[in-house]
């Protein structure tokens, strides 16, 4: 268990792995990250930021490979083109932009080769030193009343253990996801101790149909154990091949989180983000519905 004075650490730090090929996305991958497609007039990496900042998180490293200036410049001022808008009397504009880039410290740095989860969230490692984190996995979107890491943080902070996001995967689905030996904690907020869980099962080998869906939140412990894991599923170094070894020596928190996840690293994913966004987009919300509403009635 933590030690009274590692459970007050408070948590202020996070990381964005966004260095993966995509090739689920392909080939619009090939000449964009995943992570900087729009869901509406924002890049998914924004909502990420903003998550994060909403949760308390004032320091954000995003784990980048290819293509990392234009996920830099979006959170950068840019005093010509503010000048533009400036000149067109769009001050509104201006603050919108600035009020993006204050959300958080946003740091960058290579993974420089797409060895895994695991290994993008290794090179956080200096970043991070001792105090715990959370990982956003960079194509996991989630709308949520109560931000998730928000969520993640307060399960850390009552039961002072790792804490990972967890929702109900259909069986069919787990062998793409990974599965939690849990067992429900009383008491708890949808929280359960989780002492084993398994990457990509093979039929036979789910635990639970409880899966990881893009937050966790982690100890630093975390580094030594990912230095010493072997390459696992697809050859990759996995994050929670590590996150196994953590539960089965110190225990794992899995909390049932509330929100809709979306992952936009897959076609279907990336149109239900845009779909959602759409129609509760201030300024065209009425007349998408009214397209909807129209193009439904012709569809078989
Ligand atoms: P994914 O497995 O969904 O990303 O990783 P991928 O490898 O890009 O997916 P494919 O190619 O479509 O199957 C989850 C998150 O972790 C990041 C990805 O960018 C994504 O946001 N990641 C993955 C890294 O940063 N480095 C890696 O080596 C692998």
């Amino acid at each position: 268990m933590l030690t009274e004075n590692e459970k007050r650490t408070p948590v202020r730090k996070a990381v964005i792995p966004a260095a993966g090929l995509g090739t689920r996305m392909l080939p619009v991958s090939h000449a964009i990250p995943k992570e900087l497609l729009p869901i509406m007039d924002l890049p998914a990496l924004y909502y990420l930021v903003k998550e994060a900042a909403d949760s308390g998180i004032t320091d954000i490293l995003v784990i980048t490979g290819r293509e990392k200036t234009a996920m830099e410049e979006f959170f950068d001022y840019s005093p010509e083109y503010d000048a533009h808008l400036l000149a067109k009397g769009k001050e509104k504009e201006v603050k919108m932009l600035h009020d993006i880039c204050d959300l958080a410290n946003v740091y960058f740095i290579r993974q420089k080769e797409p060895k895994g989860l695991g290994h993008a969230v290794l090179r956080a490692k200096t970043f991070v030193g001792n105090e715990p984190f959370a990982v956003l996995y960079g194509d996991d979107i989630i709308f949520s009343k109560t931000p998730v890491v928000r969520q993640l943080i307060d399960s850390y902070e009552a039961f002072g253990r790792a804490a990972v996001g967890v929702k109900e995967v259909p069986k069919e689905d787990l062998a793409r996801y990974c599965s939690m030996k849990a067992e429900k904690i009383e008491g708890g907020h949808d929280e359960y101790f989780v002492d084993d869980m398994i990457e990509k099962p093979k039929p036979g080998q789910e635990f639970s149909n409880l899966s990881i869906l893009g937050r966790v939140l982690l100890t630093p412990e975390i580094f030594a154990i990912l230095e010493h894991t072997a390459p696992g599923a697809g050859g990759e170094l996995q994050l929670t091949d590590a996150m196994a070894t953590l539960a089965r020596t110190r225990g794992v928190t899995a909390k049932l989180f509330e929100g809709d996840r979306y992952d936009i690293g897959s076609k279907l994913g990336f149109a239900k983000a845009n779909f959602v966004k759409a129609l509760e987009h201030p300024e065209i919300k009425e007349e998408f519905a009214a397209f909807v509403r129209e193009y439904l009635k012709n569809l078989d």
